[in-house]
């Protein structure tokens, strides 16, 4: 494959969380960022070419592609790094679930990876037996593996909790070996994952946020793009644009790619054309009109950022006068609001009981665009 001229490398990072599970003081670890910052391309494009290079198994899975089954895609991915031939060679098994599928005559044409998204609910309590395989097949060689395993939340849901408990068990009594990393956006539910005593993985890798890109990283990207246009970008304008992107590496190949193609009408008009288009998107407006009134009102105030307290008196005022209430809500208004935000992954809670928004991109539309009628202005 095609190395990617505008992906910029962080080598320091992969060997840093290599260095820890090397150090054998972890074996687990998730990480966190909002949004489009940058976590998958680094645990592609960065971790696990680094992690293959020190001699490890990687397995990579991204639960999104598949939130119905992610067990499937887990046990795929698992296997797959062990055992590239494992498809086959699980067929030719006797008793194995794989050859009960292909006697069914359900033998995916795929994407071995997929092989789950073909079972049916009564295929599905080979699952677990599948996972039992792959770990055993782990146990049977010698080198270490990192699992990666992307928008990991998705295993808080109540429905992948067998699973979930299954998972952890399995990789419980492989620390030595088996590495982890899981890694998500929706900081709210990685909390709940892993720092409720009821939930499986509880304590079971320590949360932290995703280093993110940033003076380096426009660095790199101002010195490419000044190699290929005669229309120099200078730092100036670059870090300004990073800036009012909301520092979303993202967002800012968008304004560069701007930049590129448009080179007469200078950075500010580049720049302005892909805030309008970054911020200023359908998807905002829909999911903006489609909340209850009340739940737009907090989020006003919070896209606003004046706001601490949601429970607050002062708050609660200034909920009144945003819904033409005659007096001050009680508590539990703001209160089923949040609730509610969280539920759809819109805002997150941090510890200590302060909110913020999952996509900055949403905070910063409503800035711009929302107004508490609905009829989001333009
Ligand atoms: N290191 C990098 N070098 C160059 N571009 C990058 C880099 N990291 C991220 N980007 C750009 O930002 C985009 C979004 O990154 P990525 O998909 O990794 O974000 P994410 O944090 O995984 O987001 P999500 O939570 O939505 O999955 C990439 O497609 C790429 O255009
Ligand atoms: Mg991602």
């Amino acid at each position: 494959m095609k190395p990617d001229q505008w992906h910029f490398s962080r080598p320091e990072l992969a060997a840093g969380y290599l260095g820890l599970f090397g150090l054998g003081l972890s074996s687990a670890r998730t990480l966190f960022a909002r949004r489009r910052m940058g976590k998958t391309e680094f645990l592609i494009k960065d971790l696990i070419p680094a992690a293959k290079q020190a001699g490890y198994l990687t397995a990579y899975v991204n639960l999104w592609d598949d939130d119905e089954e992610p067990a499937g895609a887990l046990v795929g991915a698992l296997y797959g790094a062990i055992e590239p031939n494992w498809w086959a060679k699980l067929a030719r098994k006797a008793n194995s679930p794989v050859r009960k599928l292909k006697a069914s005559g359900k033998i995916p044409v795929f994407g071995e990876a997929s092989v789950e998204a073909e079972m049916t609910a009564d295929d599905k309590k080979f699952v677990g037996t599948l996972l039992s395989d792959a770990l055993k097949a782990f146990d049977s060689q010698t080198k270490p593996l990192l699992l990666i395993i992307d928008e990991a939340q998705v295993l808080a849901a109540a429905a992948h909790s067998n699973f979930a408990h299954a998972l952890r068990a399995g990789l419980d009594v492989r620390k030595d070996r088996l590495k982890v990393i899981f890694a998500g956006s929706s900081e709210s539910t990685l909390r709940t994952m892993f720092g409720r005593s009821s939930e499986p993985f509880f304590n079971w890798a320590p949360l932290e946020p995703f280093p993110l890109l940033g003076r380096d990283f426009i660095q790199f990207m101002v010195k490419k793009v000044n190699t290929i246009t005669k229309h120099q970008l200078s730092m100036k304008h670059a870090v300004a644009a990073f800036d009012q992107l909301n520092n979303t590496p993202e967002f800012f190949r968008r304004f560069l790619e701007r930049h590129l193609t448009y080179p007469f009408d200078g950075p500010e008009a580049a720049l302005e054309f892909t805030k309008e288009h970054v911020f200023n998107s359908d998807q905002f407006r829909r999911q903006w009109t489609g909340l209850l009134p009340a739940d737009r009102a907090l989020l006003g105030m919070m896209a606003d950022g004046k706001v601490s307290d949601f429970h607050g008196q002062a708050a609660r005022e200034q909920l009144a006068a945003l819904l033409g209430l005659p007096e001050a809500p009680p508590v539990n208004m703001p209160a089923h609001s949040l609730r509610r935000l969280q539920a759809d992954n819109i805002v997150t809670k941090l510890a200590h009981g302060e909110y913020r928004f999952e996509d900055e991109a949403f905070a910063q539309w409503i800035r711009e665009h929302g107004a508490l009628n609905g009829e989001a202005s333009s």
